[in-house]
Parts: structure tokens; C-alpha cells; sequence
């Protein structure tokens, strides 16, 4: 285990109902604040109104920003920026899911921020240096999609509409104040949604356990305690998608899996996200959906790359799936295991190939390029355990057809 700093200043407030007494849980925050959500809401217009009307008899103003959509738009943050330094909001509040917390973190800190918005963000490896923010209005979380921890991390992902590129802050000024977590708001979540968040919880803990320090049996065991949860209760969802406890089980895992707790001492980079991120800016398309096929491809790439990747495949196959080490070697164990990541994602639902997400393949080389730009390093080559090239990264696209 590499040595770390953990530090997590997020005030989380977990229960069913407790985003009915949300006027409480933030009084001391300001007078006025904004109300964050997507521009197609009417699925969340109960919850909105029970959010406004809290604060309300709290004695604070509201201001609602409805525009935010799945992979959110610079061009709207800027006009939230705009309206809260109009209005003189104090603190900003999430409802929705990733997309509309990364959201209400860029313009929380983008209000005090002296540059163009643009410049908080890293696009690119070989761009000028990012600024980070280095003040925010406070900010509040109310998640209704247990997927991307965005309710207790410093991570915000936007994409500029006018350069097509899909970039992050990652600052610990981006930490919300409080995350009020109500796993009765995740129970309506249409089977879609709650299958590819799922899938993108999964991830976040894959890029760690695949591609961090690997000498913490610590942090293994409790990745696969977050994988084999994560999948049991997403098969128990799925049979019964009212059920609060299997949401709340899902929905706590979900935030552990990317809050910074199981990637400490670790180090990993994000080959998957970074590879996906382009996909996302490319062809809109959703986030988890972009993780499930390189959840596909880029294991089956790399399971067999060393004899290190074919025992590491093996041990995660063992763990989750009882794939059995005793009768096979590690190579037949790792491509057991890929195997069975596949047969997980069509089992729940989850599209993972470019034609189910409907990529056109003869624009696979561009897609090559932009990750080349986009999720390189300077020397060309994908951070990853072994690093990957672009002949490695085309042969990963020709995989994921
Ligand atoms: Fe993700």
C-alpha cells in the first residue's frame, strides 16, 4: 500500500424520509439557495416541491435551475453561475442524480471563481494547466441515482458543448457540506437507470482493485465485499424494485465505492473512465452505459496481457464468481472470469458493445484518436496496468464491437 492523505469533510445524512426535513438539515447554510435539477424533471416534481417548501418554512428563499441533462453542459453551468450572482444565492442543492451534482458542484464554485469556468476543468494531457477553485458556496446533495458518489466525493465531470470535450475538476473545495442520502427517492428508478448505475458503482471499484497498488488484502477484501453487494442487491432490485432495504444496501455501496475510501493507499488510474469519457462526449452517450463496454472489452484485452494480470483476473473471478483456481490455470481462470463479467451484463440488462450503444464502427480509428488526446499520457500511452498504446487501445475498440 502506497502512502495517502484521506481526508472527507462530508456531513452524510442517511435515512428514509430524511429528505422530507431538508429545511432543517441546512439551516445555517444562507438565505437563499439554489435548487439544482435536469431540464425533464416531471418524475421528481413531488420530491422539488417538498424541497422548496421545506426551506421555505425554514424562512430561506428558493431559486430553481431546471436544465441540467445526462452529461451536463458548460453552456448551462455558466448560466446557473450567471442567475446565482444575480440573485446573490448562498449555497446551492443537488436534486437529481450525478449529472446534477457534478453540476451544482461546478457552479457552487464556479460563483467566486475569477477565470472562465473552462479553465477549473482538465480536458486534456497536453493542455495548458488547470486552475483549480479555491472557494465554493456551500453545496448539498439529495441524490435520486446511486451510481457515481458524487454525494461524497470532490469530483465534478462536465462537457463543453462548443469543444466536445468531456473533462473534471477533482479539488477537495469541491466537497458538498451534507449529502442527505434517501433510499426511498431511488425506489421509482426505472430498471434502465438503476442497471447502469449499478454498473458505473462497479467500476469504480474494478479501476482501483485492477489498477492500484495491489499489496492491501485490506482494500481487496473490501472491493469485492462492494462488488458481491452490488450485484446481489442489483439481482435483488431487479425482482423487486420497491424493496428500501436492497435500495438503501445499494445506494451505500454505490458512495463507498468512489468516496475515496477504498482507493486510499492505491493510486489507480481510470483507464475505463478515461476511455469512456470520450465515448460520452462523442455520442452522448450515458455514463454507465460507456463502463459496461469496457467493463467487456478492456478485461478481456487485458486478462491474459502477463502472467500478473492473468492471477489478479483469476483471484477477482475467484472471489466473486467462485470461479475455481484449483482445476484451472491462471489464464483459463482470468478469461473465466471476463466471461462471466459478460454474462452478469446481459443477465441484468446492461448494453455493453458499441453496436447495442449504437457507435458506428468505421469511426472507431477517430474514437482511437480522441483518447489518444483525451485519456493519454504524454507519452501516448493509456495509464492502465501494463500501460496501453494506441495499437492496444484500437484492438480494445475492435473488441468492444
Ligand atoms: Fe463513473
Amino acid at each position: 500500500m502506497k502512502n495517502f492523505v484521506l481526508y472527507n469533510p462530508v456531513r452524510v445524512i442517511f435515512g428514509n424520509g430524511e429528505s422530507n426535513d431538508v429545511g432543517n438539515h441546512v439551516k445555517g447554510l444562507g438565505k437563499k439557495a439554489m435548487i439544482v435539477s435536469y431540464e425533464v424533471h416531471d418524475f421528481l416534481n413531488p420530491l422539488l416541491e417538498r424541497v422548496h417548501a421545506s426551506l421555505a418554512a425554514h424562512g430561506m428563499e428558493t431559486v430553481s435551475f431546471y436544465r441540467v441533462q445526462a452529461n451536463p453542459l458548460l453552456c448551462h453551468i455558466r448560466e446557473a453561475v450567471e442567475i446565482c450572482r444575480a440573485e446573490k444565492v448562498d449555497f446551492c442543492i443537488a436534486v437529481g442524480g450525478g449529472s446534477v451534482m457534478d453540476s451544482t458542484k461546478a457552479i457552487a464554485a464556479g460563483v467566486p471563481y475569477p477565470h472562465d469556468l473552462w479553465k477549473m476543468f482538465i480536458s486534456r494531457h497536453d493542455c495548458e494547466v488547470a486552475v483549480p477553485p479555491t472557494q465554493t458556496l456551500p453545496t448539498v446533495m439529495i441524490p435520486t441515482l446511486p451510481a457515481t458518489s458524487s454525494e461524497m466525493n470532490c469530483i465534478a465531470v462536465a462537457t463543453n458543448d462548443v469543444t466536445k470535450e468531456k473533462a473534471y475538476i477533482y479539488c477537495p473545495t469541491l466537497y458538498p457540506k451534507i449529502s442527505i442520502m434517501d433510499p426511498a427517492l431511488t425506489c421509482s428508478l426505472p430498471t434502465f437507470q438503476t442497471v447502469i448505475g449499478a454498473v458505473d458503482a462497479m467500476s469504480h471499484v474494478l479501476e482501483a482493485y485492477l489498477n492500484g497498488d495491489q499489496r492491501s488484502p485490506l482494500q481487496d477484501r473490501l472491493h469485492e465485499g462492494l462488488l458481491v453487494t452490488i450485484m446481489d442487491e442489483l439481482r435483488a432490485i431487479l425482482k423487486d424494485p420497491s424493496n428500501v432495504e436492497h435500495r438503501a444496501n445499494m445506494q451505500w455501496a454505490a458512495t463507498l465505492a468512489w468516496n475515496g475510501y477504498i482507493q486510499s493507499g492505491l493510486d489507480a488510474p481510470t483507464p475505463m473512465h478515461q476511455m469512456g469519457h470520450v465515448l460520452s462526449a462523442r455520442y452522448n452517450t450515458p455514463h454507465g452505459v460507456t463502463l459496461a463496454i469496457f467493463m467487456d472489452a478492456y478485461f478481456r484485452y487485458t486478462c491474459t496481457l502477463d502472467s500478473e494480470r492473468e492471477a489478479r483476473f483469476a483471484l477477482l473471478g475467484e472471489k466473486i464468481f467462485g470461479v475455481s483456481r484449483a482445476d484451472k490455470t491462471d489464464r483459463e481462470a482470468a478469461i473465466a472470469t471476463a466471461d462471466r463479467f459478460v454474462k452478469f451484463m446481459d443477465e441484468v440488462g446492461a448494453p455493453h458493445t458499441l453496436t447495442a450503444a449504437k457507435i458506428p464502427h468505421e469511426e472507431i480509428p477517430e474514437i482511437a484518436e480522441d483518447i489518444l488526446i483525451h485519456g493519454c499520457d504524454a507519452n501516448g500511452n493509456l495509464p492502465s496496468i501494463p500501460p496501453i498504446g494506441k495499437e492496444g487501445i484500437l484492438e480494445i475498440l475492435n473488441m468492444a464491437k
